[in-house]
């Protein structure tokens, strides 16, 4: 199966003595970046919830000669991306790619410190995390933050991240509550582009991955969906869906390639448009000042 490094056109990049984080690394789409940017030559530090998962995928990027650090933190916790962040500032003060790539999809109606959880886990935490990345000066100069947002972000729009909107959970729709998230991704990319011209941010939609652990907690009809989807000959499938492994070839792209953008959204490793949103600028400033009242 060909290499995301391969797909995105960087196999040839040599990222000897980068540094890069890569949070929710324990499956899916993150564990195949992680390895992707340790066969490329970097220092990989992976993050999960769990700590065999975590085990797994730090013994096989020793094996590349990675140096891993493997560093577990719930992101159910608001407190966790500040501690994530302490813990990383340990190893490194030069971080030169985060690649915020950690999701959830939550079905159930629930909070988390009055907090939608959807929101908390897919938004709030990289948005905490980075920002203590960088107040604490752990980028190294030109550092590049990669955020994993969807093509599913044009369902939500400002309406949906209302205070009101995030921090309540009446008439919960799980597929909305996530579209929400990745709507945030997008503004926050374009925002943190705007409030730190020295980092390179940028967001991207991975592709439609049957195969990751997304959807193991997703309602039965959006399962029974994507498990037909996996069920179809491989060459159908490889037309309409990707596996984790392909699908972590934008964020390869973004964590390595040459590009000039900042604050932009990918897709296929090409700049794409996003939802009208998704480019509104004043939104994008009130969800930053959300997301500080609201982060920890
Ligand atoms: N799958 C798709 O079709 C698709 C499409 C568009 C965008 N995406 C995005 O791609 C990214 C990767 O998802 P994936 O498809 O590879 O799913 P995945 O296999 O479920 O991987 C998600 C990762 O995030 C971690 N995570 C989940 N909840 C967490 C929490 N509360 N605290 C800390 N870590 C947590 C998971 O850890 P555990 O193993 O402990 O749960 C796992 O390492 C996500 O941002 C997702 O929204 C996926």
């Amino acid at each position: 199966m060909t290499r995301p490094e391969a797909i995105a056109g960087v196999s040839g990049v040599d990222l000897a003595g980068r540094t890069v984080l890569v949070t929710g690394a324990t499956s899916g789409v993150g564990r195949e970046t992680a390895l992707a940017l340790a066969r490329m030559g970097a220092r990989v530090f992976v993050h999960g919830r769990d700590r065999e998962a975590g085990r797994a995928v730090a013994t096989a990027l020793d094996d590349l000669g990675a140096d891993p650090v493997f560093f577990r933190a719930d992101f159910a916790n608001p407190e966790s991306p500040v501690d994530l962040a302490a813990a990383v500032g340990e190893h490194t003060d030069r971080l030169d790619v985060l690649v915020n790539n950690a999701g959830a999809y939550v079905d159930e109606p629930r909070r988390s410190d009055g907090v939608e959880l959807t929101f908390r886990v897919n938004h709030l935490a990289p948005f905490a995390l980075t920002r203590a990345l960088s107040e604490s000066g752990a980028f190294a100069e030109g550092a590049r933050v990669v955020t994993v947002a969807s093509a599913v972000h044009p369902r939500a729009d400002a309406g949906d991240l209302s205070r009101e909107a995030v921090t309540s959970v009446g008439d919960y729709d799980g597929l909305q509550a996530y579209a929400r998230s990745k709507l945030a991704n997008v503004l926050f990319t374009r925002e943190l582009a705007r409030r730190e011209p020295d980092l390179r941010a940028n967001c991207c939609h991975p592709g439609l991955v049957p195969g990751s652990g997304l959807w193991r907690d997703a309602s039965l009809p959006i399962r029974a969906g994507v498990g037909l989807l996996s069920v179809l000959p491989a060459p159908v499938l490889e037309r309409v869906a990707d596996s984790p492994r392909s699908a972590a070839a934008t964020s390869v792209f973004l964590a390595a390639g040459e590009y000039a953008e900042s604050g932009a959204y990918f897709s296929d490793c090409e700049p794409t448009t996003p939802s009208p949103a998704a480019r509104d600028d004043e939104l994008a400033g009130a969800l930053w000042e959300l997301s500080e009242d609201l982060a920890a």
